[in-house]
């Protein structure tokens, strides 16, 4: 596995820009089956989830051509519709093509996807919300052999707001003969996202962005060209990872309006913060304030950054509190931000972190995406050197970061092993 060693204390200072969200690309890519014809991505990043997408395309049947940001799907020809275990395996996001799959051809094969080191990951939303469209659901050997005659459009209250099971209904109810209403729908930004690429294709969905979606079926799609939104938690690890090394940049391509929480906690914590029209500029204090921190379904305070916030209230003044609601093991990362110094107490859900004046540098493994951009950016403020190891988990989610903070004078080395 490659690591990034860094050479800490260097104060980010420059411009970097915002690439396109791997949070609504996944399901948009998935959602290109539906239209058994010709999709054009734009703004899509160039990371290794986004590669798997096109790997699962390609292997039911899709034309797919990839240059830099831009992906063309020719979905015309599709001759399966099991997804390949070992593609489930490598990224649990592929559940997503569940729904696109028998939204077209009313039978999808899958394994269960693999739980992560956040938590258990369970699909139970998913498949409910499939038998309420009256999909038979049958297991045998670890496979999930879903199957329908027709979608039956229905009514579908979630548990909870789960964004890939709110996402999996839209796909599956987008052709059904009849109206679908999904309750308690997730309200992220990418769900808005996906309507906007559907609606673009000749779907007929409202409400993404509120906890009420409605889908009206219809009959036909078209081919559909679409830029995919700004990622928004890339967004916040670039003014975070700003804000620790107490740097000032100017951070462009970003959608404002879908990172108000995180502006909030940075201004909080004492940072200067001026907002235009796609472009944030950022200053860090001197030293950084204690701030609590709850994790919420949007409009919250976004899971994906607890890890990355966290490494930032390690060096503030004061005492943080931290409370994830969303998933069950999302602190694993603590315990090697303990080994640069930080202290930190986890009780249950909660992480009480008391700030200290420095990290210092020193191995320590990422045992998923956020938790090891968390430790990429305690490395930047550390003293000394950091070796962050197992970073294929970092190149999941970002594109480039490693350069983009170089550019702005980090000093990080990419050892590949
Ligand atoms: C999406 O995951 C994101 N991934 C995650 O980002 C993000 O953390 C999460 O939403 C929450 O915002 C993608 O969009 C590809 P959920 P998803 O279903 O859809 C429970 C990142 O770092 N749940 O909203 O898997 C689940 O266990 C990734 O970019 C069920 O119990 O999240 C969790 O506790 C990490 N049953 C909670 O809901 C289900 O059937 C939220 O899950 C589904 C979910």
């Amino acid at each position: 596995m490659s690591s990034y060693i860094i050479e800490g204390g260097k104060k980010l200072q420059g411009e970097t820009f915002v690439s396109g969200s791997k949070n609504a690309s996944l399901p948009i890519m998935a959602a290109s089956v539906l239209n058994r014809g010709i999709t054009k991505l734009y703004n899509v990043p160039n990371i290794h989830d986004t590669q798997m997408m096109i790997e699962i395309l390609k292997s039911l049947g899709c034309k797919v051509k990839k240059n830099q940001n831009k992906v063309v799907i020719d979905s015309s020809n599709i001759s399966k519709f099991e997804i390949p275990e070992h593609l489930m395996r490598q990224m649990r996001s592929s559940v997503i093509f569940a729904g696109a799959i028998l939204g077209r051809y009313g039978k999808v094969i899958f394994s269960y996807p693999g739980g992560c080191d956040i938590g258990s990951r369970p699909i139970d939303l998913h498949l409910k919300g499939f038998e309420k469209l009256g999909v038979t659901i049958n297991k045998s050997f670890g496979k999930i052999i879903c199957e329908t005659e027709e979608i039956k459009p229905t009514e579908i209250s979630l548990d909870f707001p789960s964004v890939g099971a709110t996402e999996n209904i839209m796909l599956a109810s987008i052709l059904a003969k009849g109206t679908t209403k999904i309750i308690n729908a997730a309200m992220e930004p990418e769900i808005i996202d996906l309507q906007n690429f559907l609606n673009k294709m000749g779907a007929k969905i409202q409400g993404a962005g509120s906890n009420i979606i409605t889908i009206q079926g219809v009959s036909r799609l078209k081919d559909v060209s679409y830029n995919i939104m700004p990622d928004r938690i890339e967004a916040g690890t670039l003014l975070v990872a700003t804000a620790i090394t107490g740097g000032e940049i100017k951070l462009k391509k970003v959608n404002i309006n879908h990172i108000i929480p995180i502006i909030d906690k940075l201004i909080e914590s004492g940072c200067k913060i001026q907002l235009r029209e796609h472009e944030i500029d950022i200053k860090a204090p001197k030293r950084l304030k204690a701030v609590d921190i709850k994790t919420m379904p949007y409009p919250g305070f976004p899971t994906d950054m607890q890890s990355i916030i966290a490494a930032m209230l390690c060096i503030a003044n004061g005492t943080s509190v931290i409370v994830e609601n969303i998933f069950e093991n999302r602190y694993k990362y603590l315990t090697e931000l303990q080994k640069m110094g930080a202290k930190v107490k986890i009780e249950g859900k909660t992480a009480i972190i008391k700030g200290c004046k420095k990290l210092y540098g020193t191995k320590v493994q990422a045992t998923d995406l956020r938790g090891g951009a968390s430790l990429l950016l305690a490395g930047l403020a550390a003293k000394g050197t950091t070796n962050v190891e197992n970073i294929e988990y970092i190149l999941r989610g970002y594109e480039n970061l490693n350069d983009k903070l170089n550019n702005l004078g980090a000093e990080i080395y990419l050892i590949k092993s």
